[in-house]
């Protein structure tokens, strides 16, 4: 159903695309959106004066998460990208009942890593929520049929992100404690079940080496966002480029520094001012 069929409200075909994530690791999806959709606006929005969700209460998760799909739509967001995996098992059927918009959500990427591994063992990386959810858990009886799938929690992963300690000597040694176990059980694929941890690739290649493959959703949910609002697309204009516009809960100096890095240019980041408190 296309967003003017849901909604019976005409919808702007210049109106951006909202992202959001518990804080910056959100931003790996929104790279993918930016390839896949290079003509689209997007507004990002990170909730890292809440990072992590992954130990959270789920009514916490919950109302954090209907507070940025508000603060989106807010903004005039066309669709919705739920680039939390955490958000999306605890929140995603109550956002989609709540608001009448696409909204496109993660799914750790169990299907292809079972295609892809040759040892028979993957590991799924992911925050506890995540791997204690129903959708992981059907995953792995839909798809761990003659291979054995290890859930791997990986505390402090997040931290280390929104931190800003990608490849630090305490982030390496954080990232090893929870791969050790996964190769010494021979595992040559790897799931990156959270956002965040697309910025950690390079210290989990130094540990694990280059003849294990790291799988990302990220693509395909950016694939699966083009297709959901194929009515719905931007045309490219020469007079108004295609631009990203990001929001944050943190103190704004912290996150312009950090947004800018991951994202790979200097960006303006502004304050997401009232209506997001959900105490
Ligand atoms: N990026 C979030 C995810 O994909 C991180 C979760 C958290 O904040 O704990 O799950």
């Amino acid at each position: 159903m296309t967003p003017a069929e849901n909604t019976g409200v005409p919808v702007s075909m210049a109106a951006p695309i909202g992202v959001f994530d518990s804080g910056v690791g959100g931003l790996s999806v929104l790279r993918a959106i930016r390839q896949e959709l290079p003509d689209e606006h997007l507004v990002y929005v990170a909730d890292s004066a809440n990072a992590p969700y992954g130990n959270r209460p789920i009514d916490f998760i919950e109302a954090r998460s209907m507070a940025m799909v508000e603060f989106l739509i807010g903004r005039g967001a066309k669709a919705i990208v739920v680039a939390c995996n955490t958000a999306t098992v605890v929140a995603v059927a109550r956002l989609r009942s709540q608001f009448r918009i696409p909204i496109v959500a993660m799914e750790p990427a169990i299907k292809p890593a079972v295609g892809l591994t040759r040892s028979r063992v993957i590991g799924v990386l992911a925050t506890h929520q995540t791997l204690a959810s129903d959708s992981v858990h059907r995953l792995c009886i839909l798809y761990g049929g003659k291979v054995r799938i290890l859930l791997q929690p990986c505390p402090g992963w997040v931290e280390c992100v929104e931190g800003g300690d990608l490849l630090g000597v305490e982030t390496r040694r954080i990232v090893q404690s929870a791969l050790a176990p996964l190769m010494k059980a021979g595992a040559d694929t790897l799931v990156l079940g959270c956002t965040h941890y697309a910025f950690l690739r390079e210290a989990i290649t130094d540990i694990v080496g280059p003849g294990v493959t790291l799988v990302d959703s990220a693509p395909a949910v950016a694939r699966e966002l083009a297709r959901r609002i194929s009515g719905h697309r931007r045309t490219s204009d020469p007079l108004s480029p295609a631009c990203e516009q990001f929001y944050s809960t943190a103190p704004l100096d912290e996150a312009t520094a950090l947004l800018s890095r991951l994202w790979g240019k200097q960006v303006v980041v502004r304050p997401v001012d009232g209506g997001l408190d959900c105490d």
